[in-house]
């Protein structure tokens, strides 16, 4: 298996046997760190961390160096020109020309995806905003497979700020990927975003029940669930009987419980802070005393503030600082595949590229602007290149899908290419949940952010434009 020139900015970016293949690479390299020097020797990485970063920046500079290769790095964005407005296209296209490879860490969401597009060189996303950390995601996947064996058919609970954990975005997609069950326990008004709920449901074929706690007896009382998602291969007698056989599932144990620290820096500017704090969700040695820990792997991202009780630090089952120290080998295997200065066999039979869901891309001109604020595509200095992207990701009612960041939006009004063929006369735009969006193929989709625009590009009122 070869990654050579490839990026990672989302966990979709590698397929289940891709990372299967890079997995038994960093358990070669962790048996043997010290004979890794060389292995990219003479390449050089540029180490790009515009947010805070301890562990995902300090293992990618050591994986390198234990590599024998070299690190160049800006860590402020204030030390560099996009303090004076430079933009980030800009900027990957002068740091794509100085390193091999690049890591970025950046506040927008997206950022990483259009360093990738300018850079000319392998870029690895180190977080971009509450969007993805997909190397995160290889650590945890990592630590589960190398605690348990397998992912398949496993229950692992996620915890805390599920809105706004980037970590816990790129989790979930690859869990269901490997066929875990999902517990979603979020802390109140944290819950997971819409967007990641929607590409669960559509993209991985599996089922998603919500789970209302507080209706439950206070002795039959489940830990706080919130939502479970079951992939195809979890046992299909839950999917019937969702909360008698969870509590039934739940009683065999939790495999893991993948704890996430209030995220404050990405609430909204109006959240009460201190509100949010107090009713914060904690694990600690009660918790885990209940039945169904008992053999539960106690995860988290780090770092930890109040939600992870220091007590938990003796305990046999917590694995945080393993599975930041296995940050480095599966950092190191990661890098040099991407560099090509490695290569690992796949099992046999096994594609090495990544399925994901093609969807057709919206490439019109338009009013339509991505919904996120954090969007790197909604950035003042950003517009001035990226045109908003979008994939038609449903028509029942019309739905786009940011190419950046992933957030859904509806357009109001719709028209269809194919229609008025040019004739004036037939130029009509409709409602975008009226029945005639729903007809409209893909190719053929135009979308207006308002009637005014629709107007104005001399479409008129349809018949279902009301
Ligand atoms: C996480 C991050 O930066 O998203 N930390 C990490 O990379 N290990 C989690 C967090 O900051 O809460």
């Amino acid at each position: 298996m070869k990654l050579t020139n490839r990026d990672l900015v989302t966990i979709d970016d590698l397929s289940n046997p891709e990372i299967k293949g890079l997995f038994s690479l960093a358990d070669e390299m962790a048996d043997a760190t010290s004979e890794q020097y060389g292995v990219c020797k003479g390449k050089i990485m540029a180490s790009l961390f515009f947010e805070p970063s301890t562990r995902t920046r300090l293992s990618f500079e050591a994986a390198m160096h234990r590599l024998g290769g070299r690190v160049i790095s800006a860590v402020d964005i204030g030390s560099t020109s996009l303090a004076k407005d430079e933009s980030i296209a800009d900027m990957a296209r002068v740091v794509g020309a100085y390193a091999d490879i690049i890591v970025i860490r950046h506040p927008w969401e997206g950022a990483a995806r259009v360093v990738a597009d300018y850079a000319g060189i392998p870029t690895i996303n180190a977080g971009d905003g509450g969007h993805e950390h997909p190397t995160q995601t290889l650590c945890d996947l990592y630590t589960i497979r190398k605690e348990r064996g397998t992912l398949r058919g496993l229950k692992i609970a996620l915890w805390g700020d599920l809105k706004h954990g980037r970590t816990v975005h790129s989790l979930i997609y690859a869990l269901a990927r490997f066929g875990a069950t999902i517990l979603f326990c979020p802390g109140r008004g944290l819950e997971l975003p819409e967007h990641v709920l929607k590409r669960l449901d559509t993209e991985y074929k599996g089922e998603l029940r919500r789970y209302d706690n507080r209706e439950q007896e206070p002795d039959s009382k489940l830990f706080p669930i919130d939502a479970v998602y079951m992939t195809p291969t979890s046992p299909h007698q839950l999917a019937m009987l969702p909360d008698i056989s969870l509590r039934v599932e739940l009683k065999e144990g939790v495999d893991a419980l993948y704890v996430t620290r209030l995220q404050r820096e990405r609430q909204a500017p109006a959240s009460d802070q201190k509100e949010l704090g107090k009713r914060y969700p904690v694990v600690d040695r009660r918790l885990l005393k209940g039945q169904g820990f008992e053999k539960t792997l106690v995860m988290h991202p780090l770092p930890r503030v109040d939600e992870l009780a220091c007590e938990v630090d003796s305990d046999p089952r917590s694995m945080y600082f393993k599975q930041a120290a296995y940050g480095m080998p599966v950092r190191m295997a990661l890098l040099s595949l991407l560099l090509g200065t490695k290569e690992v066999a796949l099992p046999e039979g096994h594609r090495s590229f990544a399925k994901k869901v093609q969807y057709p891309v919206y490439k019109r001109d338009s009013a339509v602007k991505c919904s996120n604020a954090k969007c790197v595509s909604n950035q003042a200095t950003e517009t001035k290149y990226i045109k908003p992207e979008f994939r038609v990701v449903s028509n029942k009612p019309v739905t786009l899908r940011c190419t950046y960041c992933d957030h859904e939006l509806r357009p109001g009004y719709v028209a269809s290419a194919e229609w008025h063929q040019g004739k004036l006369e037939n130029k009509k735009y409709h409602r975008a949940d009226s029945h005639w969006a729903r007809k409209i193929k893909p190719e053929n989709l135009i979308v207006f952010a308002s009637e005014e625009e629709a107007q104005a590009k001399q479409f008129r009122p349809g018949h279902y434009s009301r």
